[in-house]
């Protein structure tokens, strides 16, 4: 069957996954992928599809509603997998204005667009929402968010989702517009932004820099390998029921510091270096403003609706991602080598 899908995001760390699986695995389908790119965005992470005929790349900025309609003129989609997005929960708190434009307006515009193209005749169409479980705020030691779990985000980057998904459930309501919303946990994997926790710590432990731990290191996050959240997303966009939300998690929850444990005596391994070399370079830092304690996913509705389960065990995904980033250093020295070491001193110099 042939579709037109539109891929917002697709440049950036689970987008560009996201659209490789659709490029090679639906061949009857047009892939278009419409990105800003913008520091998180590197079209280097599709060059092995950017040459296939049923993928076509939009540089395109969310924000800027002309644009986006273009896009929807341009051409006929018939469902959008919506990723765009400012991620990173450290640049929300120095900067939370480009979350609110991007992460709020910009999915109201990519609504309308839809909306408008699509409104006398819902047939076949969908408007699948990506979207995090730090919506749900901070769960104390017990329990995990569940689908029906209210919302209560804490910093500006989950409050920014948290309002996005309520506009993408408001036009679902009042208009009609066919659309899926998934929230999921902490995703790790090849191709992910080295400020984020785990590339920023192999990073770091690579070139013997101090590994900052904000706080005690007692935070929790539930990781989740970025193909298995690509598997769910392609499972909840041909099988999910439209109007629902559905719930994604590793069912995997670590504690900070024993993760950034485990990732050293990985390193250690990889980088032929004695046991113990690389923890002697994690520092504690000041801890994040608001800091969420422990994010835990309940994803039985996926696994039972449609039969979804994440595959590698942790250390496995982890030593794979290792390897992903050691055997990529031209990936990861462009990045650094740019803009990333002014983010760099800013973020942690007063920590
Ligand atoms: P990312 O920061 O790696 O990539 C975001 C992409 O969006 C980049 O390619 C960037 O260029 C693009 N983008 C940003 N602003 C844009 C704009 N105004 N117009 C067009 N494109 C723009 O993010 P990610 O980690 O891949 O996250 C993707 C989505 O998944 C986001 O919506 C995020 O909220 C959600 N999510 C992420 C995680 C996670 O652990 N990373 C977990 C759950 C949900
Ligand atoms: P992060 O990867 O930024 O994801 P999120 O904040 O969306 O969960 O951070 C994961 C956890 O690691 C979070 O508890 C904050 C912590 N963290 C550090 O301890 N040091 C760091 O340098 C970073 C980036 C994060």
């Amino acid at each position: 069957m042939k579709r037109t899908i539109l891929i917002t995001g697709g440049a950036g760390f689970i987008g560009s996954h996201v659209v490789k699986r659709f490029v090679r695995k639906y061949s009857s389908y047009l892939i278009v992928n419409g990105d800003k790119l913008t520091y998180a965005g590197n079209l280097e992470n599709l060059t092995d599809i950017e040459k296939e005929k049923n993928y076509k790349f939009e540089k395109t900025d969310i924000i800027e509603k002309q644009a986006v309609l273009d896009l929807f003129e341009k051409y006929d989609f018939d469902a959008v997998i919506h990723l765009a997005a400012e991620s990173h929960v450290d640049r929300s708190i120095t900067d939370p204005d480009a979350f609110v434009f991007t992460n709020i307006i910009g999915t109201v515009n990519l609504l309308n667009a839809s909306l408008n193209k699509w409104k006398n005749d819902f047939e076949r169409k969908l408007f699948y929402h990506i979207s995090t479980d730090e919506v749900y705020g901070s769960l104390g030691k017990e329990g995990q968010f569940t689908e029906k779990t209210s919302y209560d985000p804490k910093s500006p980057y989950s409050a920014s989702k948290a309002s996005s998904d309520h506009m993408v459930r408001a036009y679902s309501h009042t208009f009609g517009l066919p659309a899926i919303i998934s929230n999921c946990s902490n995703n790790y994997g090849p191709n992910q932004f080295p400020e984020k926790l785990i590339p920023l710590a192999i990073n770091n432990i690579k070139n013997n820099k101090p590994i900052p731990v904000y706080g005690k290191g007692e935070n929790i996050r539930d990781w989740i390998y970025v193909e298995d959240h690509a598997s769910a997303i392609d499972l909840i966009f041909h099988g999910g029921k439209i109007g629902e939300t559905y719930n994604i998690g590793g069912n995997n929850e670590w504690k900070n510091l024993d993760l950034i444990l485990l990732l050293c005596r990985i390193m250690d391994k990889k980088l032929n270096r004695a046991a113990g070399t690389s923890e002697k370079l994690i520092t504690y830092v000041k801890d994040r403003p608001g800091h969420d304690l422990r994010y835990a996913i309940d994803s039985s509705k996926l696994q039972t609706e449609l039969g979804w389960s994440p595959i590698p065990e942790f250390a496995q995904g982890l030593e794979k991602t290792v390897d992903w980033y050691l055997a990529n250093t031209k990936w990861l020295e462009r990045i650094i080598s740019g803009d990333y070491s002014k983010y760099y001193d800013k973020m942690y110099s007063g920590r």
